[in-house]
């Protein structure tokens, strides 16, 4: 039977905090150590088109993938896409995720992305149970949900679209309605007060992504978030346990004890999942990415220098070296600025001005060098994989662009997926016609030919030009290595 999802389509993007090399990394500072991304089974629950675990796909040839998903013309686009990008590893099928049925064997990292606050408590239960049932002994599930308290300012906002479109059936003409009736408010509520301040805020963020997002998931059918205790509990009934939230941020406290949260350690008395909630009430936190284990001996949150070993640091840096500053100094992409003049470190962080990652094995024996690197981690500055990047940002002779984002450009998409598991818009078409010629058989002197038949410029033209059409692709981290 037709879903909402087949006739409004959902944007189906990549999500990097999802990826198992991120969140096995994680795992892996708190002392859980989970099977190598290059050789596990993954499930990937509610997958919409499977563009997430496509390029999950794609960059661990010997690992399986299975997706599954209710919308029926999302699972024929997404295995329309998989067949043309070739990846044997992955299967989409259509499945309820009640269906105890729907797959078979166990998985070393299962993903619920974006759907456990969308579905009724019915479902919600199943996806659990799914879980509980299917997790390997040393595997980690990943689960995303809206959380109170922090949602309820967006709640008010779902309470003032379901009330402004109560009369409004059709999914197009509600999408249209709902811009103009947030914008309608925006303009009315005001900055000085700090509630309407928040709402303003909250309508910005919704005004900022796709309208079928809005549509989906603020004015949904089923809208329910939950509170962090409220979900460990029922996934405690089902054999998991609660190990982390999947954003570095969330461990900070974990890791840096602050003086800040004494009070809120004491009251809770060594319980983290109640330190968390109560967290929750501080930050306000709107959204959570939970990872869970399999209940095992007491969790850690330690990370100990040793357990960087078999790990890999990237960041998006570039060296800021200037007067008064110390030995090492760099500047994050977001524009945030740091420096050291511990040797280990600046070292570790200028080779992430040149690499996409840095293996940490020779780190280990640093202590402070490898604090220095978890607080820039849990600071969001740098990220922690279990496999280096896919992506290479210099071209080879004959590049290959990813196999999923020409077979998504094919089809005539403008945001693909990127190999760094981000998704990437490339808006003109002629991006779409250049991927083509990148599958790893034309040389840099065949690529400049293409652009001269394209362009209709001379050859030299075409020559110079390709060097930058090639550094565009590679920037946007689209060519393998
Ligand atoms: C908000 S979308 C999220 C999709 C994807 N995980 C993402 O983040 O892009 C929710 C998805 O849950 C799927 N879904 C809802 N109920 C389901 C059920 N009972 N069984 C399987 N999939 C379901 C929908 O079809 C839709 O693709």
């Amino acid at each position: 039977m037709p879903t909402i999802y087949d006739r409004v389509r959902y944007p189906n993007w990549p999500n990097t905090r999802t990826h198992p090399a991120r969140t096995g990394a994680l795992a892996q500072l708190l002392g859980r150590k989970c099977a190598p991304f290059t050789r596990c089974r993954v499930l990937e629950i509610a997958c919409s088109e499977g563009v997430n675990i496509a390029s999950m796909a794609v960059g661990a040839p010997n690992s399986e993938f299975i997706g599954i998903d209710i919308a029926e013309s999302a699972i024929a686009r997404g295995a329309e896409t998989i067949r043309s990008a070739r990846l044997d590893n992955l299967k989409l099928r259509l499945a309820d995720i009640r269906d105890e049925q729907a797959v078979e064997g166990e998985f070393d990292y299962i993903i619920a992305h974006g759907v456990y606050s969308w579905v009724a408590a019915d479902v919600r239960a199943a996806l659990l149970a799914m879980i509980g049932k299917k997790l390997s002994a040393n595997g980690l599930a990943f689960i995303s949900y809206n959380v109170f308290p922090g949602c309820r300012v967006r709640e008010t906002i779902r309470d003032y679209l379901r009330y402004a479109l109560r009369d409004i059936a059709d999914p197009q003409e509600r999408m249209a309605a709902a811009r103009s009736a947030l914008e309608y408010q925006m303009s009315g509520w005001s900055d000085d007060k700090p509630f309407q301040k928040a709402l303003i805020e909250a309508a910005e963020n919704n005004l900022e992504r796709p309208i079928e997002v809005l549509f989906h998931d603020e004015m949904g059918e089923v809208w329910e978030p939950q509170f962090l205790t409220d979900v460990c509990a029922a996934a405690r009934a089902q054999g998991l346990e609660y190990l982390a939230d999947a954003h570095p941020s969330v461990l900070n406290d974990g890791l840096f004890p602050s003086v800040r949260f004494d009070a809120a350690r004491k009251q809770t008395g060594g319980d983290w999942v109640k330190f968390e909630q109560l967290l929750d009430f501080t930050d306000m936190r709107p959204f959570r990415w939970s990872l869970f284990c399999r209940k095992a001996e007491k969790i850690e949150r330690i990370a100990t220098p040793d357990r960087v070993v078999g790990l890999y640091a990237s960041a998006d840096l570039t060296a800021a070296p200037g007067p008064g500053k110390k030995a090492f100094a760099f500047r994050e992409k977001s524009g945030v600025e740091f420096e050291t003049d511990d040797e280990k470190l600046g070292g570790l962080l200028d080779g992430l001005t040149r690499e996409p990652a840095v293996q940490l094995d020779d780190y280990a024996a640093f202590p402070e060098a490898v604090e220095a690197l978890l607080r820039l981690y849990v600071n969001s500055a740098v990220t922690l994989s279990t496999q280096p990047p896919i992506f290479t940002l210099t071209p080879a002779e004959k590049p290959l662009a990813s196999p999923l984002a020409r077979a998504q450009a094919r089809r005539g998409e403008a945001v693909l997926a990127a190999l760094n598991h981000k998704p990437v818009r490339m808006e003109d078409p002629f991006w779409n016609v250049f991927l083509q010629q990148l599958d790893g058989t034309h040389t840099h002197e065949d690529l400049a030919q293409f652009l001269l038949a394209q362009a209709g410029k001379t050859i030299e033209e075409a020559r110079r030009m390709m060097p930058d059409a090639l550094r565009e692709v590679a920037g946007n981290r689209l060519l393998m290595r």
